[in-house]
Protein backbone atom coordinates (compact mmCIF):
# COMPACT_ATOMS: atom_id res chain seq x y z
CA UNK A 1 0.00 0.00 0.00
CA UNK A 2 1.35 3.39 -0.73
CA UNK A 3 1.70 5.84 2.40
CA UNK A 4 1.65 9.91 1.99
CA UNK A 5 2.09 12.90 4.42
CA UNK A 6 -0.46 15.24 3.85
CA UNK A 7 2.35 18.58 4.89
CA UNK A 8 2.98 18.88 1.06
CA UNK A 9 1.39 20.83 -1.15
CA UNK A 10 -2.49 21.16 -1.23
CA UNK A 11 -3.48 20.06 -4.28
CA UNK A 12 -1.89 16.51 -3.59
CA UNK A 13 -4.43 16.39 -0.62
CA UNK A 14 -7.29 17.62 -2.61
CA UNK A 15 -6.84 14.75 -5.28
CA UNK A 16 -6.88 12.85 -2.56
CA UNK A 17 -9.58 13.84 -1.07
CA UNK A 18 -11.96 14.24 -4.49
CA UNK A 19 -10.69 10.65 -5.78
CA UNK A 20 -11.56 8.97 -2.31
CA UNK A 21 -14.37 10.56 -1.25
CA UNK A 22 -17.26 10.13 -3.89
CA UNK A 23 -19.77 10.53 -4.95
CA UNK A 24 -20.40 13.76 -3.34
CA UNK A 25 -23.40 15.53 -3.56
CA UNK A 26 -23.97 19.12 -5.39
CA UNK A 27 -25.36 21.69 -3.41
CA UNK A 28 -25.98 24.92 -5.63
CA UNK A 29 -26.05 27.51 -3.02
CA UNK A 30 -27.68 30.87 -3.88
CA UNK A 31 -26.70 34.12 -2.08
CA UNK A 32 -27.28 38.08 -3.11
CA UNK A 33 -24.04 40.23 -3.75
CA UNK A 34 -23.61 43.41 -1.91
CA UNK A 35 -25.74 45.51 -4.90
CA UNK A 36 -28.38 42.79 -4.59
CA UNK A 37 -27.35 40.77 -7.75
CA UNK A 38 -27.71 37.16 -7.89
CA UNK A 39 -24.83 34.75 -7.14
CA UNK A 40 -25.07 30.86 -8.12
CA UNK A 41 -22.24 28.46 -7.38
CA UNK A 42 -21.85 24.67 -7.10
CA UNK A 43 -20.37 22.93 -4.02
CA UNK A 44 -19.22 18.72 -3.21
CA UNK A 45 -17.89 19.44 0.11
CA UNK A 46 -21.56 19.45 1.04
CA UNK A 47 -23.77 17.01 3.58
CA UNK A 48 -26.93 17.20 5.72
CA UNK A 49 -26.06 17.73 9.40
CA UNK A 50 -29.42 17.47 11.63
CA UNK A 51 -32.75 16.13 11.46
CA UNK A 52 -34.00 19.16 13.83
CA UNK A 53 -33.41 21.10 13.68
CA UNK A 54 -32.50 20.85 10.32
CA UNK A 55 -29.26 21.84 9.47
CA UNK A 56 -26.63 21.07 6.29
CA UNK A 57 -23.54 22.25 5.68
CA UNK A 58 -20.60 22.64 3.21
CA UNK A 59 -17.44 23.68 2.61
CA UNK A 60 -16.15 26.81 0.34
CA UNK A 61 -12.45 26.11 -0.33
CA UNK A 62 -10.06 29.70 -0.25
CA UNK A 63 -9.63 29.83 -4.24
CA UNK A 64 -6.42 28.13 -5.54
CA UNK A 65 -5.52 31.11 -8.40
CA UNK A 66 -6.03 34.01 -5.85
CA UNK A 67 -5.44 33.20 -2.40
CA UNK A 68 -9.04 34.93 -2.10
CA UNK A 69 -12.35 33.95 -0.39
CA UNK A 70 -15.17 33.01 -2.80
CA UNK A 71 -18.17 35.28 -3.69
CA UNK A 72 -20.85 32.73 -1.75
CA UNK A 73 -18.80 32.77 1.60
CA UNK A 74 -18.36 36.26 1.45
CA UNK A 75 -21.98 36.80 1.04
CA UNK A 76 -23.48 34.56 3.00
CA UNK A 77 -21.15 36.22 6.48
CA UNK A 78 -22.75 39.44 5.41
CA UNK A 79 -26.18 38.69 4.34
CA UNK A 80 -26.73 35.39 6.42
CA UNK A 81 -28.49 33.75 4.48
CA UNK A 82 -28.34 31.35 1.61
CA UNK A 83 -30.46 28.59 -0.83
CA UNK A 84 -29.48 25.36 -1.53
CA UNK A 85 -30.56 23.64 -4.70
CA UNK A 86 -30.18 20.17 -6.12
CA UNK A 87 -29.34 19.01 -9.28
CA UNK A 88 -31.11 17.09 -11.17
CA UNK A 89 -29.26 15.46 -14.27
CA UNK A 90 -31.56 17.15 -16.83
CA UNK A 91 -29.90 20.36 -15.40
CA UNK A 92 -26.33 19.53 -14.93
CA UNK A 93 -24.36 21.56 -17.93
CA UNK A 94 -26.29 24.49 -16.38
CA UNK A 95 -24.92 23.71 -12.96
CA UNK A 96 -21.57 23.64 -14.32
CA UNK A 97 -21.38 26.77 -15.91
CA UNK A 98 -22.35 28.23 -12.54
CA UNK A 99 -18.87 27.22 -11.21
CA UNK A 100 -17.78 29.70 -13.98
CA UNK A 101 -15.31 32.18 -11.96
CA UNK A 102 -17.52 35.26 -13.18
CA UNK A 103 -15.97 38.85 -11.93
CA UNK A 104 -17.69 39.51 -8.34
CA UNK A 105 -21.62 40.82 -8.89
CA UNK A 106 -22.04 39.47 -12.28
CA UNK A 107 -25.28 36.96 -12.14
CA UNK A 108 -24.62 33.19 -12.77
CA UNK A 109 -28.60 32.66 -13.05
CA UNK A 110 -28.10 34.94 -16.72
CA UNK A 111 -24.82 33.19 -17.39
CA UNK A 112 -25.99 29.70 -16.76
CA UNK A 113 -29.71 30.59 -18.49
CA UNK A 114 -30.96 29.30 -15.31
CA UNK A 115 -34.67 31.34 -13.88
CA UNK A 116 -34.65 32.69 -10.56
CA UNK A 117 -37.78 32.65 -8.74
CA UNK A 118 -38.56 33.93 -4.94
CA UNK A 119 -37.88 32.38 -2.19
CA UNK A 120 -40.79 32.49 0.41
CA UNK A 121 -38.70 33.61 4.01
CA UNK A 122 -35.05 34.65 2.77
CA UNK A 123 -33.95 37.09 0.13
CA UNK A 124 -31.81 34.55 -2.33
CA UNK A 125 -33.55 33.59 -5.09
CA UNK A 126 -34.24 29.54 -6.00
CA UNK A 127 -33.81 28.05 -8.95
CA UNK A 128 -36.52 27.40 -11.14
CA UNK A 129 -35.68 24.09 -12.78
CA UNK A 130 -34.00 22.65 -9.66
CA UNK A 131 -36.55 19.92 -8.14
CA UNK A 132 -35.91 20.66 -4.43
CA UNK A 133 -34.67 23.83 -2.29
CA UNK A 134 -33.43 24.64 0.93
CA UNK A 135 -34.18 28.34 2.14
CA UNK A 136 -31.19 28.29 4.67
CA UNK A 137 -30.74 31.10 7.82
CA UNK A 138 -26.62 31.03 8.51
CA UNK A 139 -26.02 29.45 12.16
CA UNK A 140 -22.28 28.56 12.32
CA UNK A 141 -18.79 28.96 10.79
CA UNK A 142 -15.72 27.00 11.59
CA UNK A 143 -12.54 28.60 9.73
CA UNK A 144 -9.72 25.80 8.90
CA UNK A 145 -7.55 28.99 7.54
CA UNK A 146 -6.73 31.92 4.73
CA UNK A 147 -4.70 29.99 2.59
CA UNK A 148 -5.09 28.76 -1.22
CA UNK A 149 -6.92 25.33 -0.75
CA UNK A 150 -8.36 26.15 3.20
CA UNK A 151 -11.84 25.01 3.76
CA UNK A 152 -14.17 26.47 6.17
CA UNK A 153 -17.56 24.42 7.20
CA UNK A 154 -20.45 26.95 6.79
CA UNK A 155 -23.64 25.45 8.02
CA UNK A 156 -27.18 26.81 7.33
CA UNK A 157 -30.27 25.94 9.59
CA UNK A 158 -33.36 24.87 6.83
CA UNK A 159 -36.31 27.48 7.18
CA UNK A 160 -38.11 26.12 4.19
CA UNK A 161 -38.37 23.26 2.22
CA UNK A 162 -39.61 22.82 -1.59
CA UNK A 163 -40.54 20.05 -4.06
CA UNK A 164 -41.40 19.78 -6.97
CA UNK A 165 -44.62 17.41 -6.73
CA UNK A 166 -43.46 15.18 -10.12
CA UNK A 167 -41.19 13.43 -7.85
CA UNK A 168 -42.56 14.03 -4.08
CA UNK A 169 -44.66 10.29 -3.69
CA UNK A 170 -46.68 9.32 -0.60
CA UNK A 171 -44.06 11.44 1.85
CA UNK A 172 -41.29 10.69 -0.03
CA UNK A 173 -38.90 11.83 -2.50
CA UNK A 174 -38.84 9.20 -5.69
CA UNK A 175 -35.10 8.67 -6.18
CA UNK A 176 -35.40 7.83 -9.87
CA UNK A 177 -37.54 10.91 -10.77
CA UNK A 178 -34.68 13.30 -9.02
CA UNK A 179 -32.66 11.68 -11.11
CA UNK A 180 -29.71 13.17 -9.27
CA UNK A 181 -26.42 13.65 -10.29
CA UNK A 182 -23.27 14.02 -7.94
CA UNK A 183 -19.76 14.70 -8.41
CA UNK A 184 -16.48 12.67 -8.51
CA UNK A 185 -12.67 13.39 -9.49
CA UNK A 186 -11.46 15.65 -12.18
CA UNK A 187 -14.11 16.16 -14.31
CA UNK A 188 -16.41 12.95 -12.94
CA UNK A 189 -19.85 13.37 -12.61
CA UNK A 190 -21.78 10.26 -11.41
CA UNK A 191 -25.70 9.22 -12.73
CA UNK A 192 -27.98 7.85 -9.75
CA UNK A 193 -29.25 4.86 -12.15
CA UNK A 194 -27.72 2.34 -10.81
CA UNK A 195 -29.28 2.30 -7.40
CA UNK A 196 -29.61 -1.33 -5.35
CA UNK A 197 -31.85 -1.67 -2.03
CA UNK A 198 -30.30 -3.69 0.90
CA UNK A 199 -32.27 -4.17 4.33
CA UNK A 200 -31.00 -3.59 7.29
CA UNK A 201 -30.95 -6.68 10.09
CA UNK A 202 -32.84 -4.61 13.31
CA UNK A 203 -31.77 -5.87 16.95
CA UNK A 204 -34.91 -8.26 16.78
CA UNK A 205 -33.91 -10.27 13.74
CA UNK A 206 -30.24 -10.51 15.35
CA UNK A 207 -31.39 -11.90 18.71
CA UNK A 208 -33.72 -14.66 17.56
C1 LIG B 1 -19.86 20.18 -9.37
C2 LIG B 1 -18.92 21.15 -8.73
C3 LIG B 1 -18.66 21.07 -7.37
C4 LIG B 1 -17.82 22.00 -6.74
N1 LIG B 1 -17.57 21.88 -5.40
C5 LIG B 1 -16.82 22.80 -4.75
C6 LIG B 1 -16.61 22.70 -3.33
O1 LIG B 1 -17.10 21.81 -2.64
N2 LIG B 1 -15.84 23.67 -2.73
C7 LIG B 1 -15.31 24.71 -3.45
O2 LIG B 1 -14.64 25.57 -2.86
N3 LIG B 1 -15.50 24.82 -4.80
C8 LIG B 1 -16.25 23.92 -5.46
N4 LIG B 1 -16.47 24.03 -6.82
C9 LIG B 1 -15.95 25.21 -7.53
C10 LIG B 1 -16.86 26.43 -7.31
O3 LIG B 1 -18.17 26.16 -7.79
C11 LIG B 1 -16.28 27.64 -8.08
O4 LIG B 1 -15.05 28.01 -7.50
C12 LIG B 1 -17.22 28.83 -8.12
O5 LIG B 1 -16.74 29.77 -9.05
C13 LIG B 1 -17.37 29.55 -6.80
O6 LIG B 1 -18.25 30.61 -7.02
P1 LIG B 1 -18.43 31.86 -6.09
O7 LIG B 1 -17.14 32.64 -6.12
O8 LIG B 1 -19.55 32.60 -6.72
O9 LIG B 1 -18.74 31.39 -4.71
C14 LIG B 1 -17.24 23.07 -7.49
C15 LIG B 1 -17.48 23.13 -8.89
C16 LIG B 1 -18.31 22.18 -9.49
C17 LIG B 1 -18.56 22.25 -10.97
Amino acid sequence: MLSFDTNGEFSQNYKFLIGSILPRPIAVVSTLNEDGSNNLAPFSFFTAVSAKPMIIAFSPLIRSATGKPKDTPTNILRSKEFVINIVSESIADKINLCSTELPYGEDEFAFSGLTPIDSSIVGPKRIKESLIHFECKFRDRLNYGDEPGCGQIITGEVVKVHVDESVYENGRINTKKLNPVARGAGNDWFRATDVFEMERLMKAQIQK
